[in-house]
């Protein structure tokens, strides 16, 4: 028995076999991402090839996760050109397995003493708009000889409450303040800052492949009055023109960013973005430009690593008690912003360099989102705006291989700031348009929300 949503997937399942090692035929519901699901649950669970890469293919895999993972240096050639100032020395830096790392400015109060975050921090004007000597990014780390642009402290404010059958909770709300400029010291006053825990790599290729005419119509549909839930996506200039967004946490980015994360989080120069991200900073005079710093087919590498990675299987779903929490995902009416299930538009995608990958082509998905954006209250705004977002606009987290991130990672930090200590907490921060699943899910017996909870860990 399925809920209606899994028809499509069973629809679909006619034409894919997919047997598990040991020899097995899949499941529908164990199938995240079709043809590109794997059967791993270890610590390197976000991080395996999918099925689909041929060996050709395997030899770029390698070579982009090895970029990917290279902790990088000064100077020229390789494995460098980081900084002058940088947010992080590799990807995995920050997303540890592919994953998202442990945010270390939690446990040790900001990026002051301990140095590094493995957190983005964003900066504006009060009224919107950047301040020239430290751009869009603040980075918060700084190769030899040159200062970081400042330091970030993090205070928090706990609060408790019950569900009504008496259980307690607690959420913590963190304040961020900045410290040790290297320029004008801003005034907090005139500041906001947002900051953002690295997102999971489950479902890169997937989401880049995504049938956009599908979000269109679910941004159409997804209209609940009675639960007050309505979907929107976002649009953004990249490029020169305007596409709508599908990744990051406000869905402002149409691709996988791998140029403007080897740029602005590293300093890493290439052909897209030229300049460091530091010119013009008036410590930067008489630097030496080593040029550009990592070439375009390298970078489609990294690319290719990203979108050909695996989506871990779902895990024990024939258990009694995760079957009830699904049950009570739906009656939650969780899924009518995490849909369960999206399709893949039939050609697949087109890489950074023109590489195309058909396997990623017609292909259901079970990514848990809508990738549309959703009001989710005062409580989780940050007053940051990103294409059409307003700060109280985020995207649908996926939340497909969500109970492998405490494996793969080891912790349990969640939303787009990693406020939430658990998925009990993940959910109660939920407001605005999420406020009756939240109304709903604290109205369950705490047997049924513990179901939701092992639901969520299966995915
Ligand atoms: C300083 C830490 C840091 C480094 C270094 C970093 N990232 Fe990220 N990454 C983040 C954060 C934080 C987000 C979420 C950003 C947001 O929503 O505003 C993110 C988001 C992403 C996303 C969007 C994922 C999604 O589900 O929508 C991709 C793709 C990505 N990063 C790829 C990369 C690649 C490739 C590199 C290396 C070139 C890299 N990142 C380096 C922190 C980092
Ligand atoms: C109105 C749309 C909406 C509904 C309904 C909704 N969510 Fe969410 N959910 C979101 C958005 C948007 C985010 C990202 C918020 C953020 O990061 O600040 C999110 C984040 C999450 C996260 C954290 C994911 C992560 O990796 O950080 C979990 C867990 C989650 N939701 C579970 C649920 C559950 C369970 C329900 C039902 C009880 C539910 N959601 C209902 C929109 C929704």
């Amino acid at each position: 028995m399925f809920p209606a949503v899994f028809a499509a997937c069973e629809e679909g399942l006619d034409d894919t076999e997919i047997y598990k090692p040991g020899g097995k035929l899949a499941k529908a519901e164990e199938l995240s991402a079709g043809n590109s699901t794997i059967f791993t649950a270890s610590p390197k669970a976000y991080d395996q090839p999918a099925p689909w890469l041929t060996s050709e293919y395997e030899i770029r895999f390698n070579k982009g996760d090895d970029l990917y993972d290279r902790s990088r240096g000064t100077g020229e050639g390789g494995g460098n050109g980081l900084g002058p100032v940088y947010a992080g020395y590799s990807c995995a830096s920050c997303h540890k397995n592919a994953g998202r790392t442990k945010p270390s400015m939690y446990t040790e109060g900001g990026s002051g003493s301990y140095g590094f975050s493995s957190m983005l921090i964003y900066i504006t004007r009060k009224g919107g708009g950047y301040f020239p000597e430290y751009g869009r990014v603040l980075h918060d780390q700084s190769i030899y000889g040159v200062e970081a642009e400042g330091k970030v402290t993090i205070t928090f404010t706990e609060e408790e409450f019950a569900f009504p059958d008496g259980e307690k909770y607690a959420l913590q709300t963190p304040h961020y303040a900045i410290s040790q400029w290297y320029a004008d010291s801003i005034p907090p006053e005139e500041l906001r800052i947002t900051v953002r825990q690295p997102l999971r790599h489950v479902g890169m290729g997937q989401m880049m492949a995504l049938d956009l005419d599908e979000l269109k119509k679910l941004a159409a549909q997804s209209n609940y009055p009675e639960y007050g839930i309505s979907g929107r996506l976002n649009y953004i200039m990249e490029r020169g023109k305007l596409q709508i967004g599908v990744s990051g946490n406000k869905a402002q980015h149409a691709d996988l960013t791998v140029e403007l994360g080897f740029s602005s989080d590293m300093g890493v120069t290439n052909d897209r973005y030229p300049e460091e991200v530091s010119q013009g900073q008036s410590q930067m005079m008489g630097f030496a430009n080593y040029g550009v710093e990592i070439s375009t087919e390298d970078m489609e590498n990294v690319d290719l690593y990203l979108q050909g990675l695996g989506v871990p299987a779902r895990r024990n779903v024939d258990n009694a008690t995760i079957k009830r929490g699904e049950e009570m995902f739906y009656a939650a009416k969780c899924h009518l912003c995490h849909t369960p299930t999206l399709h893949t538009r039939p050609r697949g995608t087109v890489l950074l360099n023109g590489t195309q990958l058909p396997w990623l082509g017609s292909q259901v998905i079970h990514p848990y989102s809508d990738y549309l954006l959703h009001d989710m209250g005062p409580g989780l705004d940050d007053n940051y705006v990103s294409g059409l977002a307003q700060g109280c606009e985020w995207r649908t987290t996926p939340l497909w291989g969500i109970g492998l991130q405490r494996t793969v990672n080891g912790h349990t930090y969640f939303l787009h700031d990693g406020r939430a200590r658990n998925l009990t907490e993940a959910i109660m921060w939920h407001d605005g348009e999420g406020a009756a699943s939240r109304i709903l899910y604290s109205r369950m017996s705490k047997d049924d929300r513990d179901a939701v909870i092992e639901f969520l860990n299966s995915l």
